[in-house]
């Protein structure tokens, strides 16, 4: 059983209705349905969204005490924010970095993450299954397989 912290960073609030032609019309509420589905009742999953960086820190620094795994997507914070990559690197624990979109086909700004070198891995371009799939790499990191 592990309970993983599923973490949304800022404008993901919007899926659903912002540039849908990139990041699909799914919203956010029927994403984390999907990934609570796949991690099904062997392992809970706790989300959280925010717009700010501090919110997004304080609740990285309290999944500490609770969380055994982080499957985040930071949204923009992904190509700038060293705050969110020290909060993720303090509290050690496995970090999978997911995408909608395929940040590496897009502006040259989103090319660079400066979270994935502190996380296990990256997911990204499968549009909302880079969620599950996402899930489905965290747990077998986990699982130690
Ligand atoms: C995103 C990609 C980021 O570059 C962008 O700022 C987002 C969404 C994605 O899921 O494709 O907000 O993280």
């Amino acid at each position: 059983m592990a309970t993983i912290a599923l973490i949304h960073g800022p404008n993901l609030n919007l899926l659903g209705v912002r540039e849908k032609s990139i990041y699909g019309t799914v919203t956010l509420a029927l994403i984390n349905q999907r990934v609570i589905e796949v991690a099904g009742s062997a392992h809970e999953v706790r989300p959280f969204q925010s717009n700010y960086e501090g919110a997004l820190i304080d609740f990285i620094h309290e999944a500490r005490t609770w969380a055994n795994g982080i499957l985040i997507n930071p949204g923009a914070f992904t190509h700038y924010s060293y705050a969110l990559r020290d909060a993720i690197a303090g509290v050690a624990l496995p970090t999978v970095e997911v995408h909608l979109s395929n940040i590496h086909s897009r502006e040259e700004f989103r090319h660079k993450s400066v979270l994935a070198p502190i996380c296990v891995g990256q997911i990204c371009g499968f549009g909302w299954r880079s969620y599950t799939l996402g899930l489905q790499a965290l747990l077998d990191h986990l699982a130690g397989g």
